[in-house]
C-alpha cells in the first residue's frame, strides 16, 4: 500500500502508513516531531541523575549490577532518540545546547528527589510504568524512525518495572522500617508520575496544547486523559498486590464507567516544575551541563579518530 500511494504526506497518514524521512512533509509535522523527540531523549539522559544518585549506595552487588545496567539503558535510549531527531534534519549538538540553555524541556518527573533506596523502586514501578503506558502507543507513530525507535525502548522499559516492582515487593516483606520507606516512596512519587502524562484535555490548561493536531497526524495514539485513565487503571490492582496505599482518598472503582475515579492533580505544582522552579531543576540541568562538558574531550577523540578514518578510507 505505501508503494501505491507513493510519498503524499495527506494520504498516507489517512491511510495509517509510515513517513520516512525522505518522504515530505509539512514544516509543522516536523517541528513537532523534533520538539517531541527531542524532549523524550533529553528525558532519558535528565532520567539517568535521580537513580544514579544510588549507584554507589545500591544495597548489594546484585542491586548495584541492575542498577548500574537501567541508567545505562536509559543512556541508550536518549541515543537512539537522538539519532532518530536527526533523520529529520537537526543536529543533536543543537538540541543539547537548547536543552542546556532551558529552551527544549524535559518530563517534568526528573525534577524530584531520590531520598531513599525505596525510590529506585517507586521510580521503576510508577515512573517507568508512566513511560511504557505512554510509550507503546508511539511504537504505531506515523513517522518511522520514531516508532522503530521505541520498539526496543519499550522492551527495555517494561523490564525496568518489573525490577521496580521487585524492589518494592522485597522492601514490603522486609522490617516494619523497610515497609514504611516503600510506602513513603510511592506516596512521594505517585501524583509526579500522574502529572507526567502532560496537561489535561479540557478546560483552561488544554488551550495551546498539540494533542488534537498530534493525533489527528498519528503522531499521538492516546489524549493524554486517557493515558492517565489507564494507567491508574492498571496500577491500583498492583499496587494492592504490594500491600501499599495509594495516597489518594478519592481512588475507588466505578462500576458505571468501569475506570477508577481519582482525586484531583495538582496543575499549579506541574506548572510551577516546568517553568523551572521544581526541587531539583537546577541541580538537574548543572548537573547536566558539567557532564556535558568534561566529556568534550571524548567528543573531540571520537571525531578525531572518524577524520583519520576517513583519511585511510581516500588513500
Ligand atoms: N513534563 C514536561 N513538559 C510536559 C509534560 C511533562 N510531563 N507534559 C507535557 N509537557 C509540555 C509539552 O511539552 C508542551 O510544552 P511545549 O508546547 O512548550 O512543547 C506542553 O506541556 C503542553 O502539553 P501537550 O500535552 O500539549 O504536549 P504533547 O502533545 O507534546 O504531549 C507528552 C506531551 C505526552 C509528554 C508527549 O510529548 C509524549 O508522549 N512524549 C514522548 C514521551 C516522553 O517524552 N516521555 C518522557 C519521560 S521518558 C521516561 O520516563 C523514560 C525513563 O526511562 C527515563
Amino acid at each position: 500500500q505505501r508503494e501505491a500511494i507513493g510519498s503524499d504526506f495527506d494520504a498516507l497518514i489517512a491511510a495509517d502508513q509510515r513517513i520516512e524521512p525522505r518522504d515530505a512533509m509539512p514544516d509543522t509535522y516536523r517541528e513537532t516531531l523534533i520538539r517531541q523527540i527531542a524532549q523524550h531523549a533529553h528525558s532519558e539522559i535528565i532520567g539517568m541523575q535521580p537513580e544514579g544518585n544510588w549507584i554507589t549506595r545500591a544495597p548489594s552487588l546484585r542491586r548495584k549490577a541492575i542498577l548500574i545496567a537501567k541508567v545505562q539503558d536509559e543512556a541508550g535510549h536518549g541515543l537512539y532518540l537522538y539519532s532518530a531527531a536527526e533523520t529529520l534534519g537537526v543536529d543533536r549538538q543543537e538540541l543539547l545546547d537548547r536543552l542546556h540553555d532551558g529552551k527544549q524541556k524535559y518530563s517534568s518527573i526528573f525534577n524530584y528527589p531520590t531520598l531513599t533506596w525505596a525510590d529506585c523502586g517507586a521510580i521503576g514501578w510508577l515512573v517507568d510504568g508512566a513511560a511504557i503506558m505512554n510509550q507503546v502507543p508511539l511504537c504505531r507513530c506515523s513517522y518511522g524512525p520514531y516508532a522503530r525507535a521505541m520498539i526496543r525502548v519499550c522492551k527495555e522499559e517494561s523490564f525496568h518495572q518489573r525490577q521496580g516492582f521487585e524492589i518494592l515487593w522485597t522492601l514490603m516483606r522486609g522490617t516494619e522500617a523497610q515497609q514504611a520507606m516503600a510506602q513513603d516512596a510511592a506516596d512521594r512519587w505517585w501524583w509526579p508520575a500522574l502529572a507526567m502524562f502532560g496537561p489535561p484535555d479540557t478546560g483552561e490548561a488544554a488551550k495551546g496544547g498539540h494533542t488534537e493536531q498530534s493525533m489527528a497526524w498519528g503522531i499521538k495514539r492516546f489524549s493524554n486523559d486517557d493515558l492517565r485513565q489507564k494507567f491508574v487503571d492498571m496500577m491500583v490492582p498492583q499496587a494492592e498486590k504490594l500491600g501499599i496505599v495509594l495516597p489518594d482518598p478519592h481512588l475507588r472503582w466505578n462500576e458505571e464507567r468501569g475506570h477508577y475515579d481519582f482525586g484531583e492533580i495538582d496543575w499549579d505544582e506541574f506548572w510551577q516544575v516546568l517553568r523551572g522552579d521544581g526541587p531539583c531543576n537546577a541541580e538537574r540541568i548543572e548537573h547536566r551541563r558539567r557532564a556535558h562538558d568534561e566529556g568534550a574531550w571524548v567528543r573531540e577523540a571520537a571525531n578525531a579518530y572518524a577524520a583519520k578514518q576517513t583519511i585511510r578510507e581516500n588513500e
